[in-house]
């Protein structure tokens, strides 16, 4: 199958691409840069041995995505292309909401005009609110989201779960994402933030190679068992490969399928910074902190359907996650600007 990701230049679109390579599929990749860079395909090439089909678009064109659908015949196409800081969609919610809305209602336009019927989405964990209990089955009702970034996904889910309930034809795949972490074996690929990392794993392997002082702990007073934010984290390759059947999963079924992908095991932040310390050799020095507004205190998946249903379970541990987190960011201290 020849799979477009659009987005696929980012950090999970990246290892996907790899899975995706390796499972025997074409791809071609459509990226803004936005939040990445051409390198990452670069190395996804150097990785596989294989080429890659890149387009510099802008998603929410459809001048630039006419341009990328008619290069070649598109089979399945997946949706990564968003923006995700969720500090900053509190403070500029209108960009947020602009840029990811309309490059789901640009996508699903163009689809509809070359005759593409099958999409997966990059949705999250965070459509669960914080008035469901974990873990997370799919099955819940969605929940408040507590910021914008949350809303966008909430809201494009219910677009393309309306999409194809018009359409007959359509197939659309929404995976949830939990808290994806780690990096391609290799060393080759990872996640990049640009500026001050939003998130706690780059966050501790910036601290790891002397670019940040050290880890503010964002409370240590929850009713958890260290006092600290529990989450379902997984490694970024075992996500990649649920796309892979997601993808050939949605070639074959019609109508609209939730899947949490998620590992169903959850790990405190002083976890992550205690398993890092031991696969890294790095001590993290980190404080105590107030609690960050927005974050729930649990979040993690109950995972079994994506197993049922997609044959698919994540197989690696926190151990490689940190393992992995730390070969990237050592070989790249600056990530792609090394
Ligand atoms: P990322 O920022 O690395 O990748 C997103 C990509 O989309 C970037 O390459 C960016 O340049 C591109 N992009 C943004 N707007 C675009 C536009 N208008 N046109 C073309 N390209 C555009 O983020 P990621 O971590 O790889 O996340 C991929 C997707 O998964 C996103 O939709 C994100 O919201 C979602 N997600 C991520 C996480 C996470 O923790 N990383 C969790 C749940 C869901
Ligand atoms: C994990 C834990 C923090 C940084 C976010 C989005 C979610 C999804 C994944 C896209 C929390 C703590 C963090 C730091 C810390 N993204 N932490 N110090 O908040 O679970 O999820 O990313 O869809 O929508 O909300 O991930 O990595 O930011 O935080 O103590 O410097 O680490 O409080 O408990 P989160 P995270």
């Amino acid at each position: 199958m020849r799979v477009l990701l659009a987005g696929g230049a980012g950090y999970i679109g990246s290892h996907t691409a790899v899975a995706l390579l390796e499972a025997g599929h074409d791809i071609v990749v459509a990226d803004n840069y936005a939040n990445s860079s051409a390198e990452a395909i670069r190395r996804v090439e150097e990785i596989t041995g294989k080429s890659v089909d890149l387009f510099e678009a802008d998603v929410t064109n459809h001048e630039d995505m006419r341009r990328v659908f008619d290069a070649k015949p598109i089979d399945v196409v997946i949706h990564f292309a968003g923006l995700k800081a969720v500090g900053e969609s509190v403070e500029k919610p209108v960009k947020y909401y602009r840029n990811n809305i309309d490059t789901t209602l640009t996508l699903l336009e163009v689809m509809a005009e070359k005759g593409v019927h099958n999409i997966v989405f990059s949705s999250s964990a965070t459509v669960y609110g914080d008035e469901n209990d974990v873990p997370y089955v799919e099955t819940m009702k969605k929940g408040s989201c507590t910021n914008p970034y949350g809303w966008t996904k909430s809201m494009m889910e219910q677009i393309f779960t309306d999409a194809a309930k018009a359409d007959p034809e359509m197939s659309v795949v929404l995976l949830r994402y939990f808290n994806p972490i780690g990096a391609h074996e290799s060393g080759l690929i990872g996640e990049d933030p640009q500026g001050i990392p939003n998130n706690l794993m780059p966050y501790i392997t910036q601290v790891a190679v002397g670019r940040r002082d050290h880890l503010t702990v964002f409370g240590d007073d929850y009713d958890t068992p260290d006092g600290t934010c529990r989450r379902d984290y997984i490694h970024v390759m075992d996500l990649a490969e649920g796309h892979v059947k997601a993808v050939e999963y949605a070639a074959e079924h019609k109508g609209t399928e939730i899947f949490n992908l998620g590992t169903g095991t959850p790990y405190s932040v002083l976890d992550i910074v205690k398993a890092f310390r031991k696969a890294s050799g790095v001590e993290i020095k980190y404080e105590i902190g107030p609690r960050r507004a927005g974050d729930v205190q649990d979040c993690w998946a109950d995972a079994t359907k994506a197993e049922k249903v997609l044959g698919w379970t994540a197989k690696r541990g926190i151990e490689d996650m940190c393992r992995d987190a730390w070969n990237w960011q050592s070989k790249n201290p600056n990530g792609y600007r090394d």
